[in-house]
């Protein structure tokens, strides 16, 4: 598919930071949280349990989530694996403020956790600063891959890891019209698979130790689609202001969403890599 894929990512719209930011500012973000939970990526805890395990996330370590929403994730990290200290990067006001409301309210200090609002690929965090670096399902959304990689291997210190989650292309090609109606949906600028996160992850330095696929996509795909269908239909239009068209229109979609899942056309991506 000439012009639709760029070293594998697909790379055709006009979708940037502004309409994520949108999104998470509105009713779409707090659709997608009704629908996934506080953790909004696929699979939940138990995929941010299978990460930290992978990633060998160690008790009283300092890591970075980049992209991290309200911080499901660093309250998972400072809870569970006992880390440290989390630093917390968002460009979207809306989620940071929510973040630090559910932290504080959680009980936790200002010396566990602190969020930035800003873009992950420009930090402004001081180099080789963190143990690990942390991202679960929302790298899909920068458009700037190759300089985000590049901001997190710059911030991870020597011997450290870098550890996310993505929704990355399957091994099945999508259509350019499939590719294009998928990013215009969910608000993505582009899409890398397996191999794009591989070869920056090593161009920036470091060691793959797992990527692949983790089987979750699809089944968690149903499973939204079930909820959404069969016991969170009211509270899903409630958030859209009732509006029965819309709401129609997104179920439409995320059953395209579903058919793609199902055919290995999107899958979600487990990456761990060492900074040598
Ligand atoms: C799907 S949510 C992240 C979910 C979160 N990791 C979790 O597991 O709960 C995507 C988030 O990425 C943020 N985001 C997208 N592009 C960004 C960028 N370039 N810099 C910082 N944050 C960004 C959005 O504001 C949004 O809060």
């Amino acid at each position: 598919m000439p012009g639709v894929y760029n070293m594998g990512i697909i790379t055709k719209n006009s979708i940037g930071l502004e309409n994520v930011k949108a999104v998470y500012s509105g009713a779409e973000g707090q659709l997608w949280e009704r629908i996934m939970g506080e953790q909004i990526h696929i699979g939940g805890l138990t995929s941010s349990m299978d990460l930290a395990a992978k990633a060998g996330i160690a008790a009283g370590t300092v890591g970075v989530d980049l992209c991290c929403c309200t911080g499901a994730g660093m309250r998972f990290l400072l809870r569970f694996q006992k880390v440290a200290h989390m630093t917390g990067v968002d460009a979207t006001a809306r989620m940071v403020e929510t973040g630090c409301e559910r932290c504080q309210a959680e009980g936790f200090s200002k010396d566990q956790v602190e969020f930035v609002l800003g873009n992950a690929c420009a930090t402004g965090l001081y180099p080789a600063s963190k143990n690990f670096v942390w991202g679960e399902d929302a790298w899909c959304y920068v458009e700037d891959k190759t300089q985000l990689i590049a901001e997190a291997a710059r911030l991870v210190k020597s011997g450290g890891t870098i550890a996310f989650t993505d929704w990355v292309t399957g091994p099945v090609e999508m259509s350019d019209a499939e590719a294009q109606r998928f990013l215009s949906f969910m608000k993505f600028p582009n899409m890398a698979s397996i191999a794009d996160y591989t070869a920056l992850l090593e161009a920036n330095g470091c060691e793959i130790v797992h990527a692949e696929n983790t089987g979750r996509f699809a089944p968690c795909i149903d499973l939204y689609l079930d909820m959404l269908n069969k016991q969170l239909t009211y509270d899903a239009l409630k958030i859209i202001g009732f509006d029965m068209e819309m709401m129609q229109g997104l179920g439409g979609e995320m059953v395209f969403v579903q058919q793609l899942a199902h055919e290995s056309k999107l899958v979600q991506g487990l990456f761990v890599a060492r900074k040598k």
